[in-house]
């Protein structure tokens, strides 16, 4: 059998059937939908009209393809179908039709990225001119998982609006569903608040920037910053949206704070720092856990939920050192009012009342799995980055965990291990690394066996961007392990074979990135221009962590 271009999917769908021919679809065709799958209709027809030059007409109706006499002819009909799995789709490419059966819109949005696969690298251009000829085939396809995120960090260093709706638009085109949004943090505060003004006046802006690790002290002076207005939110929100993406914002607190202390000192512990900080590493930006500072906070909250419709938001929670709260008779006071075992426990009684907060106006809170603990609310989701040890204990204590553990899915950790990685810093994770991750890792199966109530929602690969300067050095980090990830999280253990996913890699995906303009680290390593010789990262040793510290991971803040 010559090989058909539809076994260069990727993810690798659950089934598929080739057949012989294509479907063409010239200037005249159609697209029928049902009004729940309008978006990804109205998103296929206008992909093909920019990449192949046609102008379609869409026909939206309630019932479309069920037997009414609507929906046949040269097109594509988009199909909603009850009965198929949360997310799932079938495509079913024969004739003059396009049939496409979907579960919801997020199987519609699926399919769509599927028929665009199928197209090849023209598909992928903005511009340009020719046939729309779809391969026959039959496809059967659902998620392995409902949360198959990607987390970007525009904090360390402001991606701008178009690079933003751009991963949008890459994550998607990967069957990526939850963008992550880290808005906030020492190095600079991303969101507009209106009603707290200086934290973008003030808290985007900083005068320098580390160079490399924090370690080698080297720091620029060239001034960064930069932050997205909350009509800009909405836009990215509804873009995402139109892609069956859902961004979730990520405000951290009470830890990674020093850019808020620099707008409003008086979050602060007495004698903080005053300035948006330049370097990386762990701050004592820790803000002073008051009432006060909650009441702050839900404020700041309550203009997020405006914005974001996603129903979870991120309140961070991570690496926070509580050292500066040590010795303060106010928070010595109030830990003992409240009933807790001194000062160290304000960390996850923080972030819980800003969790209630958002429990009282119906949406879940989020946290790094540090800020796990039973003051939160029962539905909050704990995000295991650490290790998946902390995934395995909260499913045990009945939350639902999301893995994004730094042993597997940190993608500005290092991707090979040579000398010409840029600014090399984590564990070395190859593509084949990034691969062979997997939702159910032995303490979660250990969890799961034992009868956990706790689920897993999924999975999340991190772009931490300390090193990642630009939208050129997020390209390199992300791809093309995104796209390991992506199988990862979409396709079942027994559908996944890493010599084929490396062959439909090469063969397929690789110049479907190249026709979009992704600049992604070639497999046998960067190129020279995507170099930084003389910029000091800070590799770890994966084995020796493992040996040392087990599936906890050794990553976080340690008291000293
Ligand atoms: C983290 O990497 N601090 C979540």
């Amino acid at each position: 059998m010559t090989a058909h271009p539809a076994v260069g999917l990727v993810p690798q769908p659950r089934e598929v059937e080739p057949r012989h021919g294509h479907v063409v679809l010239g200037a005249d065709a159609t697209v029928w939908s049902d009004p729940e799958l309008t978006a990804a209709a109205r998103w296929w027809r206008r992909t093909c009209e920019d990449a192949f030059g046609v102008t379609w007409d869409l026909r939206v109706g309630a019932g479309i393809g069920t037997g009414t006499g609507t929906g046949t002819g040269t097109g594509t009909v988009f199909v909603l179908d009850g009965q198929l799995p949360a997310g799932g789709y079938t495509v079913d490419a024969e004739g003059s039709t396009i049939t496409v059966t979907a579960a919801d819109a997020a199987g519609a949005h699926a399919a769509a990225q599927t028929l665009r696969q199928l197209l090849g690298p023209a598909a992928y251009r903005r511009a340009g001119a020719g046939a729309v000829a779809v391969p026959a085939v039959r496809i059967d396809d659902e998620p392995r998982c409902s949360w198959r995120g990607l987390l970007l960090d525009v904090s360390r260093h402001f991606m701008p609006k178009d690079g933003v709706l751009r991963m949008i638009d890459l994550a998607a085109a990967h069957k990526l569903n939850v963008l992550q949004l880290h808005l906030t943090d020492d190095q600079g505060w991303r969101i507009e608040i209106r009603s707290k003004p200086l934290l973008t006046q003030v808290g985007a802006w900083r005068t320098g920037s580390g160079v490399g690790t924090w370690r080698a002290e080297r720091v620029d002076e060239t001034p960064h910053g930069g932050f997205y207005t909350q009509d800009d939110l909405r836009e990215i929100v509804r873009y995402a949206a139109a892609r069956g993406v859902t961004v979730v914002p990520e405000i951290d607190v009470p830890g990674h704070c020093q850019a808020a202390i620099a707008a409003y000192p008086e979050l602060g512990m007495p004698g903080a720092a005053r300035e948006v900080r330049q370097s990386w590493g762990i701050s004592d930006g820790v803000v002073r856990p008051t009432p006060a500072t909650v009441a702050f906070f839900a404020e700041v909250l309550d203009e997020v939920l405006e914005i974001f419709d996603s129903p979870v938001i991120c309140l961070g929670g991570d690496e926070v050192p509580t050292t500066p709260w040590h010795g303060s008779a106010e928070l010595e006071a109030q830990a003992a009012e409240l009933g807790l075992g001194g000062v160290d426990e304000l960390h996850v009684w923080f972030v819980a009342q800003l969790a209630r907060h958002l429990a009282e106006r119906g949406r879940r809170a989020s946290v790094w799995d540090e800020a796990s603990g039973p003051l939160l609310p029962a539905d909050a989701v704990v995000c295991s980055w650490r290790g998946v040890a902390q995934g395995a204990d909260a499913m045990r204590a009945g939350r639902d965990v999301v893995l994004a553990p730094e042993q597997f899915v940190y993608l500005d950790h290092r991707a090979g291990d040579g000398p010409d990685e840029p600014v090399p810093v984590g564990f070395v994770r190859t593509v084949d690394d990034v691969y062979g991750f997997d939702i159910e890792p032995p303490p979660v199966q250990e969890a799961l066996a034992d009868g956990a109530p706790g689920r897993v929602l999924g999975a999340q690969a991190q772009l931490w961007t300390e090193h990642l300067d630009s939208g050129r050095r997020v390209d390199f980090a992300a791809f093309p392990r995104l796209a390991a990830f992506a199988e990862a999280v979409w396709t079942t253990p027994e559908r996944r074979d890493l010599a084929d996913f490396r062959r439909r890699l090469v063969e397929h995906h690789l110049p479907r990135l190249d026709a979009v303009g992704v600049e992604y680290r070639p497999l046998d390593g960067p190129l020279p221009w995507q170099r930084r010789p003389g910029v000091q990262g800070w590799p770890r040793d994966l084995e020796a962590e493992f040996a040392a510290a087990g599936w906890a991971g050794a990553g976080g803040w340690h008291p000293e």
